[in-house]
């Protein structure tokens, strides 16, 4: 029970890794609020609830944490897990439509998510915030030009919140899976998922599950002295 009596709010939590860490955080004894734009299928646990969140959109961010806090009094952790790779293309090819689309979420939608839950934080003492980003926020590759900004900017903007807050009890810090095994990722090309497990030392994808437990440890008490930190649960990735 390594989360016993927090309230967590998880985003893009209806599926993949988000799902994963909506169940591990119940598991682990936290009131968990699932806000994502589709509703989660399956087996939801009596200590998951769903509420319907766009990251893109403030006035969304401001309906589900005020709900949150009317119900719960308080929001003790945030992860901003909702993302979306989006497009594949370089620089020079990406539409602007895409390179928007890409950035209103994964960069945006966490500026939003940190804007709007931070004031309540404070309020309250403290919290903890667990951006996700990707180690395509870490270390460079061809194409996903959108993507790669975006998790990059997600990895500064949680070092400066960390230390903008650090003095409201509010720790910020980053999670960087390597390649995960989501509907996400079964959406997109097989040669492009098998090339990176190729680069994995480890030689596989992640189990939702595996990225989760980086999460657990980040959000618990556990972390207390952490914060600014980002986090590889990449099977080696980002090593060499
Ligand atoms: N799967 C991987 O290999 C991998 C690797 C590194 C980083 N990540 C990151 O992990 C996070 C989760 O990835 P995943 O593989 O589980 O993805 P996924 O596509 O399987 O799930 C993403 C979830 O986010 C939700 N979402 C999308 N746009 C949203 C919006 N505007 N508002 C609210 N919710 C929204 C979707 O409905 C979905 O439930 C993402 O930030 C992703 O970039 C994934």
């Amino acid at each position: 029970m390594r989360l016993q009596g927090k309230v967590a709010l998880v985003t893009g939590g209806a599926r993949g890794i988000g799902r994963a860490i909506a169940e591990l955080f119940a598991e682990q004894g936290a009131r968990v609020i699932v806000g994502d734009i589709d509703a989660p299928g399956g087996s939801a646990s009596g200590r998951i609830t769903w509420r319907d969140l766009d990251v893109r959109d403030l006035a969304s961010w401001q309906a589900a944490t005020d709900a949150v806090v009317e119900e719960h009094q308080r929001i003790d952790v945030l992860v901003n897990n909702a993302g979306l790779v989006g497009a594949y293309e370089p620089i020079d090819e990406i539409s602007l439509q895409d390179w928007t689309r890409v950035v209103e979420v994964n960069q945006t939608g966490t500026f939003y998510g940190m804007r709007t839950v931070i004031p309540h934080m404070r309020a309250q003492g403290g919290g903890s915030i667990v951006n996700v980003s990707s180690i395509w926020g870490m270390v460079g590759c061809p194409g996903v030009a959108a993507y790669q900004a975006s998790k990059a900017a997600v990895r500064m903007m949680t070092k400066n919140a960390a230390l903008s807050y650090v003095a409201d009890g509010i720790r910020v810090n980053s999670l960087h899976p390597g390649i995960a095994d989501t509907p996400m990722i079964a959406e997109q090309d097989t040669a492009i998922t098998a090339e990176v497990i190729a680069e994995t030392p480890m030689r596989r994808a992640a189990a939702p599950r595996e990225i989760a437990y980086g999460a657990l440890f980040l959000a618990s008490d556990e972390a207390s002295y952490v914060t600014g930190i980002e986090l590889p649960v990449d099977g080696g990735y980002t090593a060499p």
